[in-house]
């Protein structure tokens, strides 16, 4: 039987499926929708320049917002030096972390080319002192997020995994992708599954985990604690209710087109009522249209009108339209 729940040392995650850090998408708002409709044992920040948290910049110090309820609850920090780090996960726990996570496995050359990211895949000692200092300052379980390496020549993930773990690190999340597959590459997730031997802390994995049977298999060919899902759940907020039936052996939730389309539609309030500025609504609501009309009917006219709306109205007249067009819907197809 594959396991339910997992423990970052005493933060209970159940059920063991945690959404995936993603910036631009993983604000409050989103969180919210997830945790609403359930399934989801862990909610993740979308990533943190350290150096502007430490500045106390007020867009930094928004992105840690968090409700009483949103439990357990983690906030993900990046970038280089060791000091600034120390000094973000600190500000991370006083503001309410559960957990703290250094983010390594991100591939955009913005924060590469700042040795952050997963140019620390091929910086061990530099991540090393990182960790250091972030453990020293803070009393909350730290974990990591990486990929498989930094290309096929450079699968590193075990041998640096045992590096953190020896600084203080107590969960691993690895997406089984290296940086040069960027978001491509052949499936493998014997890396992911070499980590799991190699360490004692609970291994999360990630990448490509959009359905139960996807979920199951990647479960069953790593022997991860649990399961780091991103894209999926944008697509479909309703997955990590999917997969906790299938993990527990009873039938997915039937979602209908309609109830998608009215979550979406609410979504978009929820973003108006967050942010102040009309750009940053468009640019999130943006982001996630492009994978959550996956699936509808009519969903490429659907995305392509809301991608190239130019206003709040113009795209909201969009879903609004589209729900008036299907009054009657199918259910959408769970896998
Ligand atoms: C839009 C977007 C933003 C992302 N931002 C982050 C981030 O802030 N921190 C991070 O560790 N990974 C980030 N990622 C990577 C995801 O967390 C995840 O590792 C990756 O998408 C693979 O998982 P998936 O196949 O379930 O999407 C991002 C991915 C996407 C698509």
């Amino acid at each position: 039987m594959p396991p339910t729940s997992l423990h970052i040392r005493d933060v209970l995650v159940t059920p063991n499926l945690v959404l995936a850090p993603m910036e631009g998408v993983t604000d409050l708002p989103f969180r919210r929708m997830i945790r609403g409709i359930g399934g989801c044992g862990l909610t993740w920040t979308e990533f943190v320049p350290a150096s502007q948290l430490a500045a106390e910049n007020r867009r930094a110090l928004a992105m840690l917002a968090t409700d009483p309820d949103e439990r357990p609850f983690g906030i993900q920090v990046y970038g280089r030096e060791p000091a600034i780090l120390a000094d973000a996960a600190r500000m991370a726990q006083d503001h309410g972390a559960d957990i703290v996570d250094l983010n390594m496995g991100c591939p955009s050359k913005k924060v590469c080319a700042h040795s952050g990211g997963s140019s620390l895949m091929r910086e061990p000692l530099l991540a090393a002192r990182i960790l250091r200092a972030m453990r020293a300052a803070i009393t909350i379980p730290l974990t990591v997020k990486m990929r498989s390496g930094w290309d096929a020549g450079s699968r590193n993930a075990p041998e640096l995994s045992e590096l953190c773990v020896s600084e203080g690190v107590e969960a691993i999340t690895v997406h089984w992708r290296t940086r040069a597959d960027l978001y491509g590459g052949e499936r493998r997730l014997d890396t992911i599954a070499e980590v799991v031997d190699r360490v004692r802390v609970p291994v999360l994995a990630n990448g490509d985990v959009v359905d139960a049977p996807s979920a199951l298999d990647t479960l069953r060919q790593t022997g991860a604690a649990g399961l780091v899902i991103g894209r999926g759940a944008v697509r479909d907020p309703w997955v990590f209710r999917t997969i906790e039936a299938a993990l527990h052996g009873q039938p997915a939730p039937v979602v209908t087109q309609a109830r998608r389309v009215a979550l979406l539609h609410e979504f978009l309030d929820a973003l108006r009522a967050r942010f102040p500025s009309d750009h940053a609504v468009l640019g999130r609501f943006k982001k996630i249209s492009k994978y959550f009309t996956e699936g509808l009917d009519d969903d490429g006219a659907l995305r392509t009108s809301i991608l190239r709306g130019q206003s709040l109205a113009e795209v909201e007249a969009h879903v609004l339209g589209w729900r008036d067009r299907n009054p009657v819907c199918a259910p959408h197809a769970h896998g």
